[in-house]
């Protein structure tokens, strides 16, 4: 029997932070080891490109760096195939017959690139790639069958667009060969966006309030430390604030429930008064290091050979266009283009 189908990938314009983490990689690694599945993860680098294409370098440097957070949470190649979307040229045929199907009204219409339109102030100058690039996602999808696509909930209007461009293949020529995805969304509504350490609502490159995979130990230590809390709070016997305070809500997302006590105890003296920011945030610390150290100690290793994490990725590509091949195959035979 065949196993289901997940496929998923992340823009590589940096390197992954908690915010990913717990969003999105951990989920991932679950779903990996359950073992039910058939999985690719890949970096979209084409789609990096659609509003960063005078910084290429940025990608370049930036996939070495995601390919490391990665392999250091536990993706696994020999479990998982991992590529990279430009070695991928099937990816960018199927984009072209598939453009035909989309009308720019409907690109228009997107909710998630309307936003991010808005918030990188092309102005007049869109790019026409960053439009259809929810298209080039449909392709990305498609091309592996994917049955189910974990991503976050900005992604929810990439899938329904996707699912009507399957649709609309299929229909349009009387075929079966595309297969509708499902999206899988974060369950837990905390982590499903980790606000950064200043409290802002979003943990984001741009703000440089978040804590990276690739961070070292001293590096987190002094986050930890700067986080916002209760600017009330100011001596310790003050009682304090539990609301908007970042440690107590990153206590409730990294806590595991050997720490759930000690948790309710501290928010509980913290309201009462008489417990320091600095004792609640060394607490963090300890929480989040019994998680993060393994990580960092994964990613030192790995990054000693980065030739070997290009050649795994290199691997990967050869095996993902393999699959990507075929159902081009499947969709030109559909679409009648075959002359000779
Ligand atoms: N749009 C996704 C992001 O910004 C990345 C992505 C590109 C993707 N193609 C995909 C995710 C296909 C899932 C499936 O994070």
């Amino acid at each position: 029997m065949t196993k289901p189908i997940i496929l998923t990938g992340d823009r590589p314009t940096g390197k992954l932070h908690l915010g990913h983490y717990v969003g999105s990689l951990k989920n991932r690694v679950l779903l990996q080891n359950e073992d039910k599945y058939d999985m690719f993860v890949f970096l979209a680098d084409q789609q990096a490109l659609t509003d960063h294409a005078k910084e290429s370098e940025i990608i370049k440097e930036s996939i070495g760096n995601v390919a490391l957070d990665y392999l250091s949470v536990g993706l696994d190649p020999s479990k998982s195939t991992i590529f990279i979307q430009s070695q991928i040229p099937e990816l960018a045929e199927l984009t072209m017959y598939y453009l035909n199907l989309v009308s720019v009204a409907r690109l228009e219409r997107n909710p998630t690139v309307k936003t991010e339109i808005a918030q990188k102030g092309f102005g007049e100058s869109i790019p026409s790639g960053f439009l259809v690039y929810p298209v080039s996602q449909a392709a990305d999808i498609t091309a592996f069958k994917a049955n189910l696509v974990p991503v976050g909930n900005d992604q929810k209007p990439m899938i329904e667009q996707t699912r009507e461009i399957v649709r609309s293949f299929n229909h349009t020529y009387k075929t079966d060969v595309l297969v509708e995805p499902e999206g899988l969304y974060p369950t837990n509504e905390g982590a499903g966006r980790l606000p950064g350490l200043d409290g802002n609502a979003k943990m984001s490159k741009s703000l440089g309030n978040g804590i990276y995979l690739s961070d070292d130990a001293d590096t987190v230590r002094k986050k930890v430390m700067s986080m916002y809390t209760d600017p009330n709070h100011i001596r310790v016997e003050d009682p304090g604030q539990i609301e908007g305070n970042m440690v107590f809500h990153y206590l409730d997302i990294f806590g595991t429930e050997e720490d759930t006590a000690t948790i309710a105890e501290m928010k509980e003296h913290y309201q009462r008064g008489g417990l320091g920011d600095v004792k609640t945030k060394r607490y963090l610390l300890e929480v989040l290091e019994r998680e993060l150290a393994p990580i960092r100690e994964r990613r030192l290793e790995y990054a000693k050979d980065m030739g070997e994490v290009f050649r795994m990725l290199e691997k990967g590509s050869e095996a993902a266009r393999a699959v990507a091949g075929q159902t081009l195959a499947e969709v030109k035979s559909a679409m009648g283009i075959h002359y000779f």
